[in-house]
């Protein structure tokens, strides 16, 4: 599946916009800032086909990238603090929970999740919403190359702990470093098994 031509499809700013739902996709979810955009770079081994900064808030659309005719990678705008002006920001978090909640094509939505930082509150708002909506959900820690071994252990207990209280949540975790390129071929799998 990632053998192939990815190709940016285009930037949706509301829903009408989305392209016809006639192919499997999966989506990365997460707080601003937490490696979405880099992420999807470093699965499509494609630098700068997302655009990715330091800066919150950076994507600003729902991102579509197509793997050749058969899935698209969706990049999503981030919740949470963001550098945006207030009615721009609610704007696009109305877009970005009406796409979680409603795309019917939507096979397993990624949940972001800071090695650094754990499961928030915003989090859990969103994750209370794919259960809702029955979209089942599989956490990606990202940035594990920021912190050792010995501090990533107490973040996943508690991350473990918190996805007890979510019934669409898959059990098991994905560590991942976009930098570093750790847990891309173990996503890279994941994807290819839900086409
Ligand atoms: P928004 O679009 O603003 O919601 O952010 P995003 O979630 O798309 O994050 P983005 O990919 O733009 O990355 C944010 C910052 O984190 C950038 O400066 C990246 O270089 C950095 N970053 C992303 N992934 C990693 C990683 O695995 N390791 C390290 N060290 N830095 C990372
Ligand atoms: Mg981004």
């Amino acid at each position: 599946l990632f053998a192939g031509p990815v190709d940016f499809v285009k930037g949706v700013v509301h829903m009408d916009g989305l392209p016809p739902a006639d192919r499997p996709e999966v989506c990365f979810a997460g707080r601003s800032n937490v490696g979405k955009s880099s992420l999807i770079n470093a699965l499509t081994g494609r630098k700068g086909i997302a655009r990715a900064s330091n800066t919150p808030g950076r994507t600003q659309e729902i991102n579509y990238f197509a793997l050749g005719e058969r899935a698209y990678l969706v990049d999503l705008p981030g919740y949470g603090f963001a550098k945006a002006p207030v009615a721009v920001v609610a704007k696009w978090q109305a877009l970005l929970k009406s796409y979680l909640a409603g795309r019917q094509t939507l096979r397993r939505a990624f949940c972001l999740i800071d090695s650094r930082h754990g499961v928030k509150d915003v989090d859990h708002e969103i994750m209370t919403l794919l259960d809702r909506s029955a979209v089942p959900f599989q956490v990606v820690m990202t940035k594990t190359d920021k912190l050792g071994p010995n501090a990533l252990k107490p973040v996943l207990a508690q991350v473990e702990e918190a996805l007890q209280k979510h019934p669409a949540a898959y059990p098991e975790i994905v560590l991942t470093s976009s930098e570093k390129g750790h847990g891309i071929a173990t996503l890279r799998t994941i994807i290819a098994g839900l086409d």
